[in-house]
């Protein structure tokens, strides 16, 4: 290794994520069933300007157009979701061929470019079916999830070897059930409270159902979303509300899955109310392969006696430079990978999610020269070497996003790609960011400086 270039362990996983409701579009094509997602957009003022998944970037229609952009890419790995509404459009009972059929034909043109298949069994797109009779704040709905789980393992468990089951539980939690600026859209702390149970519970049997279908040796691994918390201030308030809120955020979904506990100081705020018991715990607690981990930002956190329960609050730390969404703050992914490997020793550590929004413009030269994002995903990746030349088992990185997409509630607002999609024309464009990219998974090391 020379002084300006960062090396990457050999075999380093270099990669990009999407998620079925965010890319796709074809929303009632080919038998699929109406998600969560589409009866949310479709009611109004929930989402920018009344957007919605409808169309996204088209990738049901364009996906070999997108599996050739990778190639062009270089990707080692593409981690995408399965949108369980295509496969069961009831969430149960009649599976439905064409919808497994498109998740099939995809696995099998990524292999032949020699690109590894990472599906995410749940990325929030929940059949509206289930949610009728009560969706995550229903046990069921955790039983159905397992039984989803064995019949996409038994069609592709042959071919894909990596699996993660959930994408941020606590998004879907807390987001969809509790401010209710997901889907659902519920606004009530019990309903998040079953939904985070449910969650959990489900990811472990999940785990059991897919190695049970997919008949050979298997790697399964969760996503969660997890950020170091600072305290706003060092007076004792601030750093005590610091550590309630590190429970809430990052705690109460490490301790279970890695080590089967949860967390004594959540138990004591919140009472029994997100308590999951000793058998549900030995079930979340089954043994993973990997850890996936998205990280875009850290919260930091002062005392604030109005918010109920925790007591905690983030603000905006000023002097920071910030995205259109968040304080960007590259130290914070070191910290954070660092903390999971002295305190949970996973395996395995797979950036699953990490990336910016930026404003991005289709010049006249016919490029998208997004300087800004080539710099947040340089510094970030060199805060992930960092950890890596410290012995932290990071395996993979993956930039959210492949394409620009539907950013949930903030619409086609966002745009995290590393590929430019125009909305009228669906044309899809690299941008200078992808072309870095290539660069960097081209010479497995970062390149010497931000340009291309
Ligand atoms: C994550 C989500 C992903 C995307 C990024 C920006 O929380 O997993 O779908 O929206 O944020």
């Amino acid at each position: 290794m020379t002084a300006d270039r960062l090396c990457f362990p050999e075999g380093f996983i270099w990669g990009t994520a999407t998620s079925a409701y965010q890319i796709e579009g074809a929303w009632n094509e080919d038998g699929r069933g109406l998600s969560i997602w589409d009866t949310f957009c479709r009611q109004p003022g929930k989402i920018w300007q009344n957007q919605s998944g409808d169309i996204a970037a088209d990738h049901y229609h364009r996906w070999k157009e997108d599996v050739g952009l990778m190639a062009e890419l270089g990707l080692k790995a593409y981690r995408f979701s399965i949108a369980w509404p295509r496969v069961l459009p009831q969430g149960s009972g009649p599976v439905n061929v064409a919808g497994l059929d498109f998740y099939d034909r995809l696995v099998d043109a990524l292999l032949e470019k020699g690109i590894t298949p990472f599906p995410t069994l749940f990325h929030w797109d929940l059949p509206q079916a289930l949610q009728d009779k009560g969706g995550w704040t229903k046990r069921e709905t955790a039983e159905r999830f397992a039984e989803y789980a064995g019949i996409v393992g038994k069609r592709l468990g042959d071919r894909v070897t990596y699996w993660i089951t959930h994408n941020e539980p606590a998004v879907a939690a807390l987001e969809g059930h509790y401010t209710g600026q997901h889907a659902p859209g519920i606004k009530n702390p019990l309903s998040a409270a079953w939904a985070y149970r449910h969650l959990m519970l489900s990811h472990g049997l999940a785990v059991q159902a897919l190695r049970a279908s997919a008949g050979r040796p298997i790697q399964v691994g969760i996503t969660l979303n997890l950020s170091p918390v600072h305290p706003a201030s060092d007076a004792p308030q601030d750093v005590k509300a610091a550590r309630r809120y590190d429970g809430l955020l990052n705690r109460m979904f490490l301790d279970p899955v890695l080590r089967g506990t949860f967390p004594r100081d959540i138990e004591k705020i919140f009472g029994l109310l997100f308590k999951v018991n000793q058998e549900d715990l030995r079930t979340i607690a089954t043994p993973i392969d990997f850890l996936g981990v998205n990280y875009y930002t850290r919260s930091v956190v002062r005392h604030d006696p109005n918010v109920p329960f925790i007591q905690a609050s983030e603000i905006r730390p000023e002097g920071s430079e910030y995205s259109e969404m968040w304080e960007i703050y590259p130290p914070g992914i070191y910290e954070l990978l660092t903390r999971i490997w002295t305190d949970y020793k996973p395996a395995n550590i797979l950036v699953t999610e990490n990336g910016v929004p930026v404003p991005d413009v289709l010049e006249p030269d016919g490029r998208v020269h997004d300087v800004r994002r080539i710099a947040y995903l340089r510094d970030h990746l060199i805060q992930v070497h960092r950890a890596i030349s410290e012995g932290v088992p990071v395996r993979g990185y993956f930039v959210w996003s492949l394409l620009d997409n539907f950013e949930w509630a903030l619409g086609y607002r966002m745009r995290f790609g590393l590929v430019y999609v125009d909305y009228d024309t669906l044309a899809r464009t690299v941008k200078d960011s992808g072309r870095w990219y290539a660069r960097a998974i081209q010479e497995n090391a970062l390149p010497p400086n931000a340009t291309i």
